[in-house]
C-alpha cells in the first residue's frame, strides 16, 4: 500500500501532474522523465527456467529495498503468486518459485530508483541471467507506466495481485481484527470509496482483472486467505 502511495506520488511528480512545478527550472526536465521501457524483449532465451535461488532473490530484496512497508508488500504478493501457480495453475515446485520470484523482485528498485523503476532491476535479472519470462512479468507488472504489455498467464497475475493485494493491506490496517472475519463486501465496498487509499488506481484493477478474466469475487476471497499470514520474518 504504502508503495502504491509512493508510486503514484512520484508518478505524479513525473509525468501526471505536469501543471506543478512549471515555474520551476527543472520543471522540463522532471515531466520528461519516464518509465517507459521502450523496448518488448528481456533476457536470453538460452536463460529459461533460470532462477535465483531464494537465499539469492531474498538477498538482493534486503540490500536494495529498505522500507519495510515495501518489504512486506513485495512479500505479499510473492506469496499471493505463489499459492495462484500452485492452486489454480496446477504448476510444480520450480514454476511456484518462477512466479514467486516475479512478485519477490517486482519493485526491488523502487525504494532507491524510482526514477528507473523497474528498468534497474530488469537490468539486474539480465545481468544474472534469469529466466526472460520472470523478467518480462516484472516488465509489465504496470502497463499502463512501462509501456509493456501482459502477455503469460503470470505477468497478468502479477499485474493483478499489485494493486488490489496493497488495497486489501490497507484495509487490514483500518480493522481491529486485522484479515480476521474480513469479507469480499467489505472490500468491495472499500474499492467504492474513492477516499479510501485514494492512491489505489480502481481503473487498473478492473483492467488487471479483465486482461486476466478473473472476476474480483474470486479475487478477493483469495488475497484474503493467502495474504494474512505473509510476515517480514521471513526476510531474516
Ligand atoms: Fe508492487
Amino acid at each position: 500500500m504504502k508503495l502504491k502511495n509512493k508510486f503514484f506520488f512520484n508518478l505524479n511528480q513525473f509525468r501526471l501532474f505536469p501543471e506543478m512545478n512549471q515555474k520551476n527550472p527543472t520543471f522540463k526536465k522532471k515531466i520528461i522523465m519516464s518509465l517507459l521501457l521502450n523496448r518488448n524483449k528481456f533476457g536470453d532465451v538460452a536463460n529459461t527456467g533460470k532462477t535465483l535461488s531464494k537465499e539469492e532473490a531474498i538477498a538482493l530484496l534486503n540490500d536494495w529495498v529498505l522500507n519495510d512497508k515495501l518489504r512486506l508488500h513485495m512479500l505479499q504478493v510473492a506469496h499471493l503468486m505463489k499459492c495462484w501457480a500452485a492452486e489454480k495453475e496446477g504448476l510444480g515446485e520450480e514454476d511456484q518459485w518462477r512466479w514467486e520470484m516475479a512478485g519477490l523482485l517486482h519493485d526491488a528498485d523502487w525504494d532507491q530508483w524510482p526514477g528507473e523503476h523497474c528498468k534497474k532491476i530488469i537490468e539486474e535479472l539480465e545481468k544474472r541471467n534469469v529466466d526472460p519470462e520472470i523478467i518480462h512479468a516484472i516488465a509489465s507488472h504496470g502497463p499502463n507506466h512501462f509501456g509493456v504489455e501482459p502477455e503469460a498467464c503470470m505477468d497478468k497475475m502479477l499485474y493483478a495481485f499489485d494493486e488490489l493485494s496493497g488495497l486489501i493491506h490497507a484495509y487490514s490496517l483500518m480493522r481491529p481484527n486485522g484479515y480476521e472475519g474480513m469479507e469480499l463486501k467489505g472490500v468491495k465496498k472499500r474499492l467504492k470509496e474513492k477516499s479510501f487509499a485514494a492512491n489505489v488506481s480502481r481503473e487498473e484493477i478492473t483492467d488487471a482483472c479483465s486482461r486476466a478474466g478473473i472476476e474480483l469475487e474470486t479475487l478477493i476471497p483469495f488475497i484474503i486467505e493467502h495474504q494474512a499470514s505473509v510476515s517480514l520474518n521471513e526476510l531474516q
